[in-house]
């Protein structure tokens, strides 16, 4: 089976494609400013904020290595309705280079929200490390946090909001544990390596990672004060 799993990831990552195939089930192409603009209006419409993400022409190792991040986030959030998604290819879309999104200003690739509050300009991404950007933007916790909080929205709390079926037991399971056994069962899930694992197993992986974090902080709060992690609850 590992054997198997190794076979298709190396199989994945010499293709090297930006997008999975069922990317743009999830997310609009964005190919100029006039559509841009009216995703951004029906938007505010709805009360959404709008991720957009624009790589490079040509596609540039940065953008590709931040790549399946991004993916497994737009897909992580697909049933979520207070935030949408929007892909920008440079090399097919002159009309959205330069101001006011001054795309790859802080290198690439670059992501920007719209909503009410940022209207057509969009909001930069503000950086949460030292790190450059698109390696603090390849961690799944920083992109997810990033979208929650620009989007006033949760992936899944623990009150089951926004949460799917299997979140929801996950999490009436694992919140009858102790602290101890939290924290190693998430040490565990951290431990490996989601590159590695088949698409539909790392989204749950992931998922699992932030219920347990979040539970970790309740439980660290609840008992001693205070919690050892910065991840929001
Ligand atoms: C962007 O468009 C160019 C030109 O059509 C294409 O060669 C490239 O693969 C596209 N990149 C992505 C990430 O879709």
């Amino acid at each position: 089976m590992k054997i198997l799993f190794t076979f298709l990831w190396i199989c994945s990552v010499a293709r090297a494609t930006m997008y999975p195939d069922d990317h743009f089930d999830f997310v609009t192409e964005i190919k100029d400013r006039d559509q841009l603009n009216e995703l951004v209006n029906q938007a505010i419409k709805k009360s959404q904020t709008l991720f957009v993400r624009w790589v490079s022409d040509p596609d540039h190792a940065d953008c590709l290595r931040q790549a399946p991040t991004w993916n497994r986030a737009v897909r992580a959030f697909a049933d979520n309705k207070k935030v949408v998604f929007g892909d920008i290819n440079l090399s097919e879309a002159d009309t959205l280079k330069g101001a006011p999104h001054w795309p790859s200003r802080y290198g690439w690739p670059t992501i920007r929200y719209f909503n009410r509050e940022t209207g057509v300009d969009g909001a930069d991404y503000e950086q949460k490390t030292n790190q450059k950007m698109h390696d603090e933007l390849r961690d799944f916790d920083v992109m997810v946090d990033y979208i929650e909080k620009a989007g006033n929205t949760v992936l899944c709390d623990l009150n089951g909001k926004h949460c799917n079926k299997m979140e929801k037991d996950y999490i009436k399971l694992v919140k009858k544990k102790s602290l101890d056994e939290l924290i190693l069962l998430r040490k565990r899930l951290y431990a490996m390596d989601v590159n590695l694992l088949v698409k539909d197993i790392q989204e749950w992986n992931l998922r699992r990672r932030r219920i347990l974090s979040k539970l970790v902080k309740q439980k660290e709060i609840k008992e001693t004060g205070k919690s050892t992690t910065g991840n929001e609850l």
